[in-house]
């Protein structure tokens, strides 16, 4: 189990010899075995966090933590759901979801077999030996879920990753997300939109400013586990989506 702390994290990026602030003091944290979600509007920086995280952009100044490490600008050490799939074009689909394992030491006939295992767990079974380009978007981006499932590390780091299916394939997917995070319990940060989804999935929610981003609230969602659809029907479910969706409101406003 790990834990993942973010310590007053400030980013900007330079354009055109002008420095554009993305994210200014943000401070979060995912608990072991935690899920957190973020939510803020678009453009608001959180994949810009997420690259931040997984190493891939080192920030203006703060820090990554990783347990009792200072892990900032360190790459492959959680595993990542990128917002697009970034899938290998000329990888089939089972070599594609194989790949985070191979990365991370796994034998390549382990993480095959392994991948052909879960493929059609999440609907993509006959698909194993396909090109991704023959897949819709909505399909890439259960093949990117997947690596990132199958990656071993313990933090894991989801942007957006039902963002592109159609309302019920999305709804048994995060059922299925669910059921699978209450079995093995691994950190997860997850970024969403939907605030129904947050509500539903997590155990702490950090709704973030327009940019450049920081947290304006941080909220416990009280309902217990294992979670079941019919929570999204109660009165508080309602209020809390009422109270994020006034605070995301203001933002668009302001
Ligand atoms: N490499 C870059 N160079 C310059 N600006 C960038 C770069 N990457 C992101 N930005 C800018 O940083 C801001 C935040 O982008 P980011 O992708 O992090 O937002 P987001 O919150 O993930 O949005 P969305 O919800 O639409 O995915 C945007 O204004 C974007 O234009
Ligand atoms: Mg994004």
């Amino acid at each position: 189990m790990s834990k993942l702390e973010l310590r007053r994290i400030h980013h900007g990026f330079t354009s055109k010899k002008q420095r554009v602030p993305v994210l200014t003091d943000i401070s979060l944290h995912v608990n072991d075995g935690e899920f957190v979600s973020i939510i803020g509007p678009s453009g608001s920086g959180k994949s810009t966090l997420f690259h931040i995280i997984g190493g891939l952009i080192t920030p203006s100044s703060g820090e990554v933590w990783l347990d009792d490490a200072n892990v900032t600008g360190s790459k492959g050490l959680i595993s990542y759901m990128p917002q697009q799939p970034a899938l290998f074009p000329w990888r089939s689909i089972e070599a594609n979801v194989a790949l985070s394992q191979e990365v991370a030491g796994q034998s390549r006939a382990a993480a095959l077999e392994k991948a052909r295992e879960w493929l059609p767990k999440v609907g993509l079974g006959g698909y194993e030996n396909e090109l991704p380009h023959v897949l819709s978007g909505g399909m890439q981006q259960r093949v990117s879920f997947l690596r990132a499932l199958l990656s071993p590390q313990e933090v894991m780091c989801l942007d957006e990753p039902f963002g592109s299916l159609d309302a019920l394939t999305r709804q048994a997917m995060q059922s299925w997300l669910l059921n699978i995070w209450e079995q093995n319990k691994r950190s997860i940060l997850f970024v969403t939109h939907s605030i129904e989804e947050a509500l539903f999935l997590s155990d702490r929610i950090y709704v973030l400013s327009n940019k450049p981003a920081q947290v304006i609230e941080e909220l416990v969602v009280p309902f217990e586990r294992p979670r079941q659809e019919k929570v999204m029907t109660q009165p508080e479910f309602h209020e809390l989506r009422q109270h994020i969706q006034s605070l995301l409101r203001q933002e668009m406003m302001s």
